[in-house]
């Protein structure tokens, strides 16, 4: 069984309803899951001890929320290069935010990443099918 840290930024609370889908998804696979928001992983050292990683921001004015630059340049530290990973978000129309969270994670800390992001606008109805089938995409890389 391998260990799974979901991790989110969120103002209204989308992405953290999507942060705990692919949570349970990754659970049914067999996994151990954290889903945790990044005001609580303050220091590298709270990152250590899980086999993949999956971030999530919300989108606000073209941009991943400011508090998830700040937990990237934490996670830096950690060293998460060829380690499993997922990105994701809630987002309005443009939905830049898990982009820009996915690029960091596959450019800057070399992870070993799945095919894409995950933009979602409502978790209900198709968002939550998306959800699934991206926590089904993470589990296949934890063996
Ligand atoms: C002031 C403001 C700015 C926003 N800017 C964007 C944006 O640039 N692009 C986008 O796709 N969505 C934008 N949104 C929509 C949010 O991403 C959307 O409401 C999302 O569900 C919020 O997620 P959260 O509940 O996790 O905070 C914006 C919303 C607000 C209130």
């Amino acid at each position: 069984m391998a260990k799974v840290l979901v991790a989110y930024a969120t103002r209204t609370g989308q992405t953290k309803k999507i942060a705990e889908a692919i949570g349970d998804a990754i659970r049914e696979e067999g996994h151990g899951v954290t889903v945790e928001n990044i005001n609580k992983l303050k220091k590298e050292t709270d990152l250590e001890g899980y086999d993949g990683y999956v971030f999530g921001a919300a989108t606000y004015h073209g941009e991943m929320m400011g508090p998830m630059k700040t937990f990237l340049f934490m996670a830096e530290k950690a060293n998460l290069e060829g380690k499993p990973g997922g990105a994701f978000g809630a987002y309005g129309w443009s939905g830049e935010g898990s982009i820009r969270v996915f690029d960091t994670m596959k450019n800057v800390f070399n992870m070993d990443m799945v095919g894409g992001p995950l933009r979602i606008k409502k978790l209900a109805g198709d968002g939550a099918r998306k959800a699934k089938e991206y926590a089904k995409e993470i589990a296949a890389k934890l063996g």
